[in-house]
């Protein structure tokens, strides 16, 4: 029996991780930030010393990788994001992470359902997934809320120099060769410019509804 896969894929800070476990929780789906695995090969890369954009040193974190090495805390801070959009644009780092991720899709542990949430989700590792959802918003509004959201921990990064890391990031996560970020043809947009948190999930649950219960 196919279980049902629910892609996510979208700009950094559009909301889609939101969206992503929100779906999860609805459905009672598992649910897979297959972000993480990319910041997990990078936080390898830099605890090392290493190059994120040496095929060599990415290769080596490739072989140290399990799930959980990286502690959460140091997943997410900002050098470790844009080391792994350098880390995630070298191929055989994107088809060592691969497997992983289509076997998730395809049984996920909880044996009903999967969301994932990426950026070639929909088109490279569930292209059958019956529910496809691109998640975007404006460059200056994800800079604002990740402004927000880092403000308090960090005062001296300023919303210019987020813009400025966003725009390069946007710009190399879609203009890569290997599995660029892109909307599905066959996957729904949401732009979360204007929503809220709640607006923005309530959409993507309609959408998901939509085709799931179709
Ligand atoms: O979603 P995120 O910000 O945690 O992702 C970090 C980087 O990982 C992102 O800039 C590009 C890369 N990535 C990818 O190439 N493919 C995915 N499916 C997920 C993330």
């Amino acid at each position: 029996m196919t279980l049902p896969v629910i892609a996510i894929d979208g700009t950094a800070a559009s909301g889609k991780g939101t969206i992503a476990k929100a779906l999860a929780r609805h459905f009672h789906f598992d649910h897979l930030d297959t972000g993480a695995l990319y910041r997990a090969v990078a936080a390898l890369v830099l605890r090392d010393g290493g190059d994120p954009s040496s095929r060599h040193d990415a290769l080596d974190a490739c072989k140290l990788f399990r799930p959980g090495i990286v502690p959460d805390t140091e997943l997410r801070s900002a050098a470790v994001g844009e080391a792994a959009s350098q880390v995630a644009v070298l191929p055989e780092v994107r088809s060592a992470l691969r497997e992983m991720q289509v076997h998730f899709a395809l049984v996920p542990p909880g044996g009903k359902g999967a969301v994932l949430d990426g950026r070639d989700i929909g088109t490279v590792i569930a292209p059958h997934a019956p529910v496809k959802i691109f998640v975007t918003a404006g460059v200056e509004e994800r800079a604002r809320r990740r402004w927000r959201e880092v403000h308090a921990a960090d005062p001296a990064k300023t919303y210019e120099a987020i813009l400025g890391e966003l725009r390069i990031r946007d710009a190399r996560d879609s203009e890569r060769a290997a599995a660029p970020m892109k909307a599905a043809a066959d996957a729904a947009l949401l732009d979360t410019t204007d929503l809220s948190i709640d607006a923005a999930v309530a959409a993507a649950l309609k959408l998901a509804r939509g085709k799931l219960e179709a």
